[in-house]
């Protein structure tokens, strides 16, 4: 599978960008509403100086005369160590200060303030500029006072703010992309936990997904649910089918062994008999994969839904040796059982089964007069049936392979099998959460099988 790209890191990359658009607005707005609010201070000081100076002025002897008052500066100063200008001037004669202070660029009207900037001996300055007329002699003058203050102090004040602002926005954005990393994985974990309940399921475990999901997953876990009860549907069709064929195939066969049975009676030539016998030996067998079949088709189903029951392994191998005995002893095999108390949680019918067909295994590939042994402990929690024979072993390949469905050793020239049995002990085995294990037997011939399974 391609994966394209990650739904977390594009949200965590998309809430970041948005983070970062927020924290450099942020900041540009703090940046210039710093720089007005210094620039409105400094306008406000220079015009109240301006109006100070300006309040000062009257007219004595015909002329106009005034008093610098400290304070007017003193406030200047307050703000900040910028240098100070001032111009005075009646009419177009300067009184005091410095003639070559740019002139303003229009004459306020009284109890107005104009504001301008400029530039003064190389500096930037901010002058204030306000008018009074002054009667001296016969006529008003009106008399212009213009303060001017250097901006040092406002670029100082804002900078400093931006600073901060521009340290405040970088600490915002940090938060904001931890938060975003963790928002995006907060959001994607139901997503996960989804797949990972969907991934712990055994492989045959098809029941709809019963969990609470968020709105935007509903429709995925709806149509993960309709896909798995569609994909058992199938397969239980399948199975039915499988079940269904061996039993039509059994019936006939049957059919066919009684009357070669009776044939068998009735003829009396040698050679007409092993014929017969013949016959009878490859219908059994028939018969038995076609069971197998039915029985493989019955696991599969049964184990969806497992019982679980306490089952005592003793009995269970007393039994199934019992149901055994018959076909054991047509080839003179002896059947030894060694059980101790064990207890496992199964379902019996399956259980039974899979020892079956281990043991059937055993027989089947033993040479005559031989002995088969069935042993029952209980150890470190696992319970353990374990069936071993004089028989050939497993032949050389990995033993885990035989478990394959029809899958058949190299060591079965004559005899007539499915390659079913191991599948079928295996299958219920997993299904109990247990497992088949192979091992040479321990006289050092023959081979032998263990079923292991928790113990209760
Ligand atoms: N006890 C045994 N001794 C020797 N070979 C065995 C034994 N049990 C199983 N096998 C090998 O494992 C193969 C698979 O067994 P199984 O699935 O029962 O199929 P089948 O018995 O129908 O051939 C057999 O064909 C046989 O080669
Ligand atoms: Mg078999």
């Amino acid at each position: 599978m391609k994966t394209t790209g990650s739904i977390g890191r594009r949200l965590t990359l998309l809430l970041a960008g948005v983070a970062a658009l927020l924290s450099l607005l942020s900041w540009g707005m703090v940046t210039t509403l710093a720089r007005q609010a210094a620039e409105r201070t400094q306008d406000n000081v220079l015009a109240a100086s301006a109006t100070t100076i300006a309040e000062t002025l009257r007219s004595e002897q015909g002329e106009v005369r005034l008093e610098l008052p400290y304070s007017a500066f003193a406030m200047l100063d307050a703000i900040s160590q910028d240098r100070v200008f001032y111009r005075i001037a009646a009419g177009d004669a300067l009184l005091t200060g410095y003639d070559d202070l740019p002139v303003p660029t229009a004459v306020p009207a009284p109890g107005q303030v104009v504001f301008d900037t400029g530039v003064y001996s190389g500096e930037a300055v901010r002058m204030a500029t306000v008018s009074r007329p002054v009667v001296a002699g016969s006529q008003p003058v009106q008399v212009t006072v213009t303060v001017a203050q250097t901006r040092h102090g406002v670029g100082t004040i804002s900078a400093e703010l931006s600073r901060v602002a521009a340290i405040l926005s970088v600490a915002f954005f940090a938060v904001a992309v931890g938060l975003s990393a963790v928002a995006a994985r907060t959001s994607l974990r139901p997503l996960n936990e989804i797949a990972a309940a969907v991934s712990r399921r055994g492989p045959s475990d098809l029941r709809p997904l019963r969990r609470d999901a968020p709105e935007e997953l509903a429709p995925l876990m709806t149509s993960l649910n309709r896909l798995m009860e569609r994909l058992g549907q199938s397969i239980r069709r399948s199975e039915d089918f499988i079940a269904e064929a061996a039993h039509r195939v059994r019936t006939p066969l049957a059919v066919v062994r009684t009357q070669a049975e009776i044939a068998l009676r009735s003829v009396g030539d040698e050679a007409e008999k092993t014929r017969l016998r013949r016959i009878i030996r490859a219908v059994d067998e028939s018969s038995r994969s076609a069971g197998q079949l039915l029985d493989h088709a019955t696991v599969a189903w049964r184990a969806d839904d497992l019982a679980r029951a306490p089952v005592d392994l003793a009995e269970l191998a007393a039994q199934t040796a019992g149901a055994l005995e018959a076909t054991a002893a047509m080839k003179d095999i002896r059947l030894h059982l060694d059980t101790a108390p064990a207890r496992v949680a199964g379902d019996a019918v399956l259980l039974e089964n899979a020892l079956r067909n281990v043991l059937d295994n055993a027989i089947k590939y033993s040479p005559e007069d031989t002995a088969v042994r069935l042993s029952v402990r209980t150890a470190d929690g696992e319970a353990r049936i374990a069936v071993s024979d004089e028989g050939p072993g497993l032949g050389t390949g990995p033993a885990e392979a035989l478990t394959e469905r029809f899958r058949r050793g190299d060591n079965t020239e004559g005899i007539v099998g499915s390659g079913l049995g191991l599948t079928i002990a295996r299958d219920v085995l997993t299904a109990h959460g247990g497992r088949l294990e192979f091992a040479p037997a321990p006289k050092g011939r023959g081979t032998c099988v263990s079923l292991v399974l928790p113990s209760l």
